[in-house]
């Protein structure tokens, strides 16, 4: 399924380099075919928030501050933070009282990071080591392929 999504990033990535507009595509394509998850968006960095980005779901937070919560961990760590069960992080941030696990991706390019790519489901362990290296090689294509420097500069903070 993976290798199928990759096929499918790389042609929706190849003729465009607005990473709003390839970032909208990511969250649609992905919303549509992973399986149980409730909510896949995007945060980020602006002026010390990570502010919403593009996304599928219900509405979410549109703020979140700095270093609280499973998004500021990974902008912290420039790590893939996967948690099985969020009601035992001790800062997670709640957007959707029915969310209980979670997988977040740092977007990382040229060592600057520009945000993260968040995924919420309602049932409890739903991502595994799996997930985290391909999401982490679908959101590397997205980024690869956007001039990240121009949303960075949009935004206006970056770490
Ligand atoms: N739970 C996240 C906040 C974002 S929502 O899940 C969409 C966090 O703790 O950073």
């Amino acid at each position: 399924m993976y290798k199928e999504l990759q096929a499918e990033i790389e042609s929706l990535v190849i003729d465009e380099r607005n990473f709003v507009t390839n970032a909208s595509n990511f969250a649609a394509l992905l919303f549509s075919k992973l399986e149980d998850v409730s909510w896949i968006g995007f945060y980020l960095l602006s002026s010390d928030v990570l502010l919403i980005g593009p996304y599928q779901g219900k509405p979410a937070c549109i703020r979140l501050h700095k270093n609280k919560g499973v998004c500021w961990a990974s902008v912290n760590q420039r790590d893939v933070i996967k948690v099985d069960n969020v009601h035992e992080f001790p800062s997670h941030i709640v957007c959707d009282a029915e969310a209980n696990s979670e997988i977040v991706i740092p977007l990382i390019k040229n060592g600057v990071i520009y945000g993260v790519l968040d995924l919420d489901s309602h049932s409890l362990n739903r991502f595994t080591d799996d997930d985290s290296t391909h999401l982490k090689k679908l959101t590397d294509t997205l980024v690869n392929a956007s001039d990240m420097q121009a949303i960075g500069k949009f935004y206006g903070k970056t770490y």
